[in-house]
């Protein structure tokens, strides 16, 4: 079931998401929920306070090129994690991104070249899996949005309060 997106300024991109204890059917239904969003607004990753649900899941999905021009995003490509923590991370790239809570709206954000991170599967099962690539940066912004932090607050004050600026007026219009 595809579920409505947290939309930026909403309070709830500011929780602090909670710790996974179970992996039931509660969890593997959101997470399944939070794959079908995700695609239906051509993302690549998600958290789950984006669907409104503050605990510390989040799914990417890097898309294939099938032909050109034509990309997808197989459910088995998914990479579901849960709980996941930052263990290892150095060197600095930046690198334009994006969010589903703030659609259309793209930005050059300076993080972690490499990252190693430790997480768990939707079966509980540990794991860790390290990238230098885009893999490395949506690792980082998803793992930002459990701790409550967005990409925008990563910019510079003028290009924030520009920023807030025109979001203010995109919100007015639609
Ligand atoms: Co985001």
């Amino acid at each position: 079931m595809v579920r409505d997106i947290v939309v930026y300024p909403d309070k709830r991109l500011k929780s602090i998401s909670k710790k996974i204890g179970s992996f039931d059917h509660t969890l593997h239904n959101l997470l399944d929920d939070m794959y079908e969003t995700m695609c239906a607004k051509n993302g690549v990753g998600l958290a789950a306070i984006q669907v409104g649900v503050a605990t510390r899941a989040l799914i990417i999905n890097v898309p294939l090129e099938v032909e050109e021009g034509t990309h997808d995003q197989p459910k088995e490509n998914t990479l579901e994690m849960i709980n996941p923590v930052i263990i290892e991370k150095d060197g600095a790239e930046k690198f334009q991104e994006g969010c589903l809570s703030i659609p259309g709206v793209y930005e050059d954000i300076e993080r972690a070249k490499h990252v190693k991170v430790e997480y768990f599967d939707r079966d509980g099962n540990k794991h860790t899996i390290e990238d230098d690539g885009f893999l490395a940066v949506a690792m980082q912004h998803e793992i930002d949005h459990l701790d409550g932090k967005v990409f925008i607050e990563k910019l510079s004050y003028i290009k924030r309060k520009k920023f807030e600026k025109e979001w203010k007026r995109k919100l007015k219009e639609a």
